[in-house]
């Protein structure tokens, strides 16, 4: 990772951040703004947002709201179009859509959705984005994965092979990307204390606990791997368990994610 000083020199004067209201891209948003980058902002949820930029204006920071849905068939056009304006050196792609629920429940709109949100938008923003970095050879983009990338597992069917297509696109950016001075980093987190992570817990289990990451030390984590790793899974307990999963045969890897995937509530969007 660069010196702190170094951040907005390397990825600034503006980041983006798709997915900023709340949760992990909320703290993004924070966490960027205090290291000297301007933040545009992007949530369906206006409200929202808005309190989250208000806090951060409150702080010192310098940041642009944009509400609008990452679904739109025009995300790239409408982003460029609203950012015209901005020299943007990072972009973030936060949202997701993570629905938990047995395959065959999974109405057809929102399989459509969840392929919109984690596997449309990032590709239509990298892409809407990249060519001024590359012309600018500095940049960054992190693409917000999970370690439910790594298998797939039962009532996560949809979001974790979404999240394996986030997995191996930033994989191959990265690969590509670096010899033109952009880094590209794909995040795992493991189980991270969030409102939509929350929706997915009975509410016993939705407070602070041993096996769940608090979002400033997801992001801190992320920012620091940017630039020195393709992917990072944050906290040294899921690193532990990553690492196990891996030396298990794959059927009994998927059989012991499932066993804890299981009991998950289903809901109809939360992110896993
Ligand atoms: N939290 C975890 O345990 C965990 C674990 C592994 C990976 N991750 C990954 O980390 C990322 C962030 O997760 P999180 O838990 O912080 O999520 P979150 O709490 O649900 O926040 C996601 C934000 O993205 C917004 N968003 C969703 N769909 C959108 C759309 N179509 N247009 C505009 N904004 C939209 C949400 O708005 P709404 O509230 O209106 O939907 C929300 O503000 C996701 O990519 C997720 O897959 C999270």
């Amino acid at each position: 990772m660069p010196a702190p000083d170094a951040f907005p020199t390397r990825y600034g004067p503006w980041a983006l951040v798709a997915g900023a209201a709340v949760g992990l891209g909320a703290e993004y948003a924070r966490q960027l703004a205090a290291r000297g980058l301007a933040v545009a902002m992007i949530d369906r949820d206006a409200g929202a947002l808005e309190a989250t930029a208000a806090e951060i204006r409150a702080g010192g920071g310098a940041v642009r709201t944009l509400a609008l849905d990452l679904a739109r068939p025009d995300l790239g056009d409408a982003v460029r179009a609203a950012t015209a304006d901005l020299e943007i050196g990072l972009l973030v792609y936060n949202a997701a859509i993570g629905t938990v629920s047995p395959f065959l429940e999974v109405p057809t709109a929102g399989m459509q959705a969840m392929l919109d949100v984690n596997c449309r938008g990032p590709l239509l923003l990298a892409h809407a984005l990249l060519p001024a970095m590359v012309a600018r050879r500095r940049g960054g983009i992190v693409l917000m994965s999970s370690m439910a990338a790594d298998f797939g597992s039962a009532q996560l069917a949809v979001y974790a092979a979404t999240k394996a297509f986030d997995l191996v696109l930033a994989e191959a950016l990265w690969a590509e990307l670096r010899e033109h001075g952009v880094d590209v980093l794909a995040v795992q987190p493991g189980s991270t204390r969030t409102p939509g992570w929350q929706a997915s817990q009975p509410p016993e289990l939705r407070g602070p606990g041993p096996h769940v990451m608090e979002p400033p030390d997801v992001v801190r984590e992320a920012l620091a791997a940017l630039g020195v790793e393709p992917t990072v899974v944050p906290g040294e307990a899921n690193r532990q368990g990553a690492q196990m999963l891996a030396t298990l045969p794959r059927r009994d890897a998927i059989a012991l994610m499932s066993r804890i995937t299981a009991t998950l509530l289903p809901t109809a969007r939360t992110v896993a």
